[in-house]
């Protein structure tokens, strides 16, 4: 990812793949969350990826909440740091984490939330994570509109995107 991103994405954790190649998103679920940001003409050049865990959690289950909160002062840290315009949250875990517990993310997905995170006041929106929607497909039509409102947000923000 590009440290000097104006636009931040979490996920989960790493998998197999992930934990192996020490980069985030580069297996299935990556592949199909390339598709997505190509859509709106983003790539991991405009974009900075990291996991709510950055070490693998045994047999992929989900991270505990123990070991989210532990992971929180880092995740908060790299937040501070890239310092993001836009901060997208894919799937439950980073929503949970960084928005709280009360929040399912089939109603929380879509909304703009604007949040001070550590020092960052930043435009949040949460939305699917790929790996749902490679099992739910039909998924992919809510996914395509939280997609789009990120596209309407970086015009208005002015977010320049350079090849
Ligand atoms: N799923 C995630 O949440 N993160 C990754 O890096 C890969 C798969």
């Amino acid at each position: 990812g590009n440290p000097n991103a104006k636009i931040m994405l979490i996920g989960e954790g790493p998998g197999a793949n992930e934990d192996q190649v020490g980069m985030p998103f580069i297996g299935r679920a990556g592949q199909l969350l390339d598709k997505m940001l190509l859509s709106i003409n983003l790539s991991r050049e405009n974009i900075y990826i990291t996991n709510v865990v950055n070490y693998r959690p045994p047999e992929n289950r989900s991270p505990t909440d123990k070991e989210i909160q532990r992971y929180l002062p880092y995740l908060i840290q790299h937040i501070e740091i890239i310092s993001p315009k836009i901060l997208i949250l894919l799937g439950s875990t980073a929503l949970n984490t960084l928005i709280g517990d009360e929040e399912v993310i089939s109603k929380a997905r879509g909304k703009w939330i604007e949040k001070k995170i550590g020092k960052c006041n930043t435009s949040v929106i949460a939305s699917f994570h790929p790996a749902f929607l490679m099992r739910q497909p039909a998924q992919k039509a809510m996914s395509w509109i939280d997609l789009k409102m990120i596209k309407k947000k970086m015009l208005e923000l002015k977010i320049k995107i350079g090849k």
